[in-house]
C-alpha cells in the first residue's frame, strides 16, 4: 500500500525503517497523547518490534508516514469485531520535527478514504486527551465530528482525564 500526501508518503514499514522511526517517535511529547504500548523513551529495539508486528498484520492497518526514506511518524487503525465490526478507531502520530505543517490533517484524511474503500466501514473514530487540542483540531480539519466527551476514561502518567471521541460516519 502506498498513499501520497503531498511530498509525503504513506506506506508500508519495512525493514530499514528502525533507524528513523525510533529518531522521531523517542518523545515524550508524543507517547503523553497515546496508549501505554507506545513507550517512552522509544529505543531502536521498540521500532523493530513494531516493524515486525505490523509487516506480519493480516489485513495489514499500520503504516508509517514517510519523507522518502525516513519515518516522521506512524497511522494506523484498529478494526473492531463482533458486533462493532463495521467500526475502526484510527490512531496517529509524527515526530515533533515535522509538527505544524499539515501532515497529520493530510495523513488522516487520505488514511480515512483509504479505509472506507478498503474496509466494510461505516464508523471510524478516534479517542483524543482532554489535553490535546492540536489533535482535536486536526480531527475537525479532516472532517470528522465530535460525538461525545467520554468523562474520566483515561488515566494516564498519574492523572484520569476526559477523552473526546470523534467520528466519522459514511453509509
Ligand atoms: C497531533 C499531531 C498528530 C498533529 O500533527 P500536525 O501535523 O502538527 O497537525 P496539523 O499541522 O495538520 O494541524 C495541527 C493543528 O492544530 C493546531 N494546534 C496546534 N497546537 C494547538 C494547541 N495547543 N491548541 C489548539 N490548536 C493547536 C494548529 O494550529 C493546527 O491547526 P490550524 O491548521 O487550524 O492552524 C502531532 O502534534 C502529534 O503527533 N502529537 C503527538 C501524538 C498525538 O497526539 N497523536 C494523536 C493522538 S489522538
Amino acid at each position: 500500500m502506498q498513499l501520497d500526501i503531498g511530498s509525503r508518503q504513506i506506506r508500508s514499514y519495512r525493514d530499514g525503517d528502525a533507524e528513523s522511526l525510533a529518531r522521531n517517535a523517542n518523545s515524550r511529547n508524543v507517547s503523553r497523547n497515546m496508549r501505554d504500548s507506545f513507550p517512552y523513551p522509544y529505543r531502536r529495539s521498540d521500532a523493530r518490534a513494531w516493524i515486525d508486528f505490523a509487516t506480519a498484520q493480516s489485513p495489514r492497518t499500520n503504516f508509517a508516514i514517510a519523507d522518502g526514506s525516513e519515518v516522521i511518524g506512524g497511522i494506523g487503525l484498529v478494526l473492531q469485531s463482533d458486533v462493532n465490526r463495521r467500526s475502526a478507531e484510527i490512531g496517529y502520530w509524527l515526530g515533533e520535527p515535522h509538527w505544524g505543517q499539515g501532515i497529520a490533517t493530510a495523513a488522516l484524511q487520505a488514511m480515512t478514504d483509504w479505509a472506507f474503500a478498503e474496509f466494510d466501514l461505516v464508523r471510524i473514530y478516534a479517542e483524543v486527551f482532554e489535553w490535546n487540542p492540536a489533535s482535536g483540531r486536526v480531527l475537525e480539519k479532516a472532517g470528522y465530528e465530535l460525538e461525545a466527551r467520554l468523562r474520566k476514561s483515561i488515566t494516564k502518567e498519574g492523572q484520569t482525564v476526559d477523552a473526546l471521541l470523534y467520528v466519522m460516519i459514511r453509509d
